[in-house]
């Protein structure tokens, strides 16, 4: 069935009902195997998006970029310190002048009100490629990828571990609902997500034969995972927390134990990434030191393993945010 979303802007999964969400991801699935076969219908053909980014970025950057190219579209990176947003001149100012020349803008940065802001003023659909309080364009990669490991969506048991209130566990959790998932937060009782968008998950859960489960128990959290998920311990612009933090999530760790207490050969492994399984990263060094740990957030041979999936999850990104720009701009 076809969704009109044309002109929508996509700053939380919120935005969209289960039937949209089930739209993309089969868009998203259309575009990747048109992709494979050789063939790119051009749906974004000389429109211009703007991208800007507060954070740094790998994937979701360079899945805009290649998303917009395939298209026909152009991108613009317009990084920290290159425009004036916020500080020389207001979101709203910015936000007007580039709705009055891009046909769309990706928005990653720190406050979620700035992605709101770029919303409200533009005039043309704005994505939200992480704020400090969602990630929701890594989620609909994660539901693709999930998607095509499992074949469907609903019921299936989804369990995040770790920082149990960031943006990808506030994400995932409403994506998973949406979906009629059995959604699991692992964490310490510290770390738990915000009670109202709690609450405001469960209520969708009734509507969906989801499910969602906060605990601090690892056996009980995991059982019958279908799906290991974790992220950073340390999120963006949280740098100054990683002694706290450190200490709350150790006992947290993904590690084989914790995959084999699944009780499921068939469960998978997912991160957005970027992941510090092993002390080859630079922000790592001194922490991993300090701290006397081999690992964060996830062990290397968990990552390593033929359960992990995170590389097609990364590729993903591509098909995802291109299916984003395709329904609200093609
Ligand atoms: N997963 C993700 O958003 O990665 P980047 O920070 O590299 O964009
Ligand atoms: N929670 C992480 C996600 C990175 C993709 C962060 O915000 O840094």
């Amino acid at each position: 069935m076809g969704f009109n979303l044309k002109n929508r802007s996509f700053l939380t999964l919120m935005d969209f009902t289960t039937e949209e969400i089930n739209y993309l991801l089969n868009l998203s699935a259309k575009l990747k195997a048109d992709k494979y076969a050789g063939i790119f219908s051009k749906n974004l053909l000389n429109k211009n998006i703007a991208l800007i980014f507060e954070k740094p970025s790998t994937r979701t950057r360079c899945a805009f970029v290649v998303a917009a190219y395939d298209e026909g579209a152009h991108p613009e990176y317009l990084g920290k310190g290159d425009i004036q947003l916020g500080k020389k001149e207001t979101v709203a100012d910015t936000a007007r002048v580039l709705g009055r020349m891009f046909d769309g803008i990706q928005f990653r940065g720190f406050s979620h009100n700035t992605v709101t802001e770029l919303a409200k003023y533009s005039g043309v659909p704005v994505w939200n490629g992480l704020t400090d309080k969602f990630h929701p364009t890594q989620v609909l990669a994660d539901l693709l990828t999930i998607r095509e490991n499992f074949g469907a969506l609903k019921g299936k048991k989804l369990c995040f571990v770790g920082d149990g209130r960031n943006n990808m566990a506030n994400s995932l959790m409403i994506g998973a609902v949406k979906m009629g998932m059995d959604f699991r937060i692992l964490a310490p009782s510290e770390l738990f997500p915000q009670p109202e968008l709690v609450k405001e998950c469960k209520r969708i859960a009734k509507e969906t034969g989801g499910k969602i489960t906060l605990s601090s128990n690892i056996n009980q959290a995991v059982k019958d995972a279908d799906v290991i998920y974790t992220d950073v311990w340390v999120s963006m612009g949280e740098e100054a927390e990683y002694e706290k933090r450190i200490a709350l999530l150790k006992p947290f760790q993904v590690n084989s134990k914790m995959m084999k207490a699944t009780g499921k050969k068939s469960t998978i492994f997912l991160h957005c990434l970027p992941a510090f399984h092993n002390r080859d990263t630079i922000v790592g060094e001194d922490v991993y030191q300090k701290y006397n740990l081999d690992a964060m957030e996830v062990t290397e041979d968990v990552f390593e393993s033929s359960q992990s999936k995170v590389w097609d999850e990364a590729e993903n990104r591509v098909h995802t945010i291109k299916a984003v720009m395709v329904a609200t701009l093609g």
